[in-house]
């Protein structure tokens, strides 16, 4: 963490990303180290969720996309995946009063076919109540994988080829990305990973190809205000060259 004590006020406004995606990790270790069960870090995550996505609409943030529940996690032990589902129920309906004070409107991506008919009832249900809202939406990725948003893609991109709807030749990146799980979700600017851990495990992975990443070795429960900030001021001492050289990208700015 630097030392600069108004650590918001270094952060400029103007350049903000749009959208910042956020792999939440470190639920389990959390828990362990205070000798609890891993699903005490899952519960204690929800307020690092809070804070993060009040910091992010504060400061003017667009969109955010939470990794909650990978399609690789339905293979973890029972109990645990019975506990998060109960811990989304529960959440997901206490959290619509603060989504609407805070004016976010609350999306998901991923399989929600997959997930408990109550889960989806609750999902469903806040997404209504917030659907009104217009300062920030915040994505849940629930059952969700890059591969499995990539090959849902394909087969929705193969029904409309085979329809007649669609020729070869209209096949291209913005067309793939129109058949993402949320197409007018754009890519986002900036990825951050809690708990020290060096990798991407399946999330948006068409959408990360320019994807800035930034690494917080804090885990997910430890995450707070400050450290969303720290990762938007590293993102902003970035250079962003998408292939160009460092020349061209001065001299565009003029
Ligand atoms: C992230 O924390 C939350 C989910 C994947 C649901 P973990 O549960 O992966 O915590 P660690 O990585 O084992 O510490
Ligand atoms: C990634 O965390 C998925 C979520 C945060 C929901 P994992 O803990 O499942 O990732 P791996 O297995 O360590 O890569
Ligand atoms: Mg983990």
């Amino acid at each position: 963490m630097m030392e600069n004590k108004n650590l918001i006020d270094t952060i400029d406004r103007t350049r903000l990303p749009k959208h910042i995606a956020i792999i939440m990790d470190g639920n389990g270790r959390w828990a362990q180290q205070r000798g609890e069960e891993r699903v005490f870090g899952h519960n204690s995550g929800v307020q690092s969720v809070r804070e993060t996505a009040e910091a992010a609409a504060e400061l003017g943030v667009k969109f955010i996309t939470l990794y909650a529940f990978s399609t690789e996690n339905w293979n973890r032990p029972k109990d645990e995946v019975d506990a998060l589902m109960q811990l989304l129920v529960v959440t997901i309906s206490n959290e619509v009063k603060t989504l609407n004070d805070n004016n976010i409107r609350l999306r998901v991506i991923g399989n929600i076919h997959c997930l408990d008919p109550q889960v989806k009832k609750e999902l469903e249900e806040a997404m209504e109540k917030t659907s009104g809202n217009t300062r920030m939406d915040m994505f849940l990725a629930l059952s969700y994988s890059g591969r499995w948003e990539i090959v849902d893609a394909i087969k929705k991109i193969v029904i409309q080829v085979k329809e007649g709807k669609l020729e070869l030749e209209q096949i291209n990146e913005k067309l793939v990305s129109a058949n993402m799980n949320a197409p007018d979700l754009p890519d986002p600017e900036l990825l951050i990973r809690t708990s020290g851990e060096y990798r991407t495990s399946n999330f948006l992975m068409w959408q990360t190809a320019y994807t800035e990443l930034f690494f917080s070795s804090k885990l997910w429960p430890d995450f707070r205000k400050d450290d969303l900030y720290e990762a938007i001021i590293d993102f902003q001492h970035r250079e962003r060259r998408f292939g160009k050289t460092s020349e061209q990208i001065i001299n565009c700015k003029g």
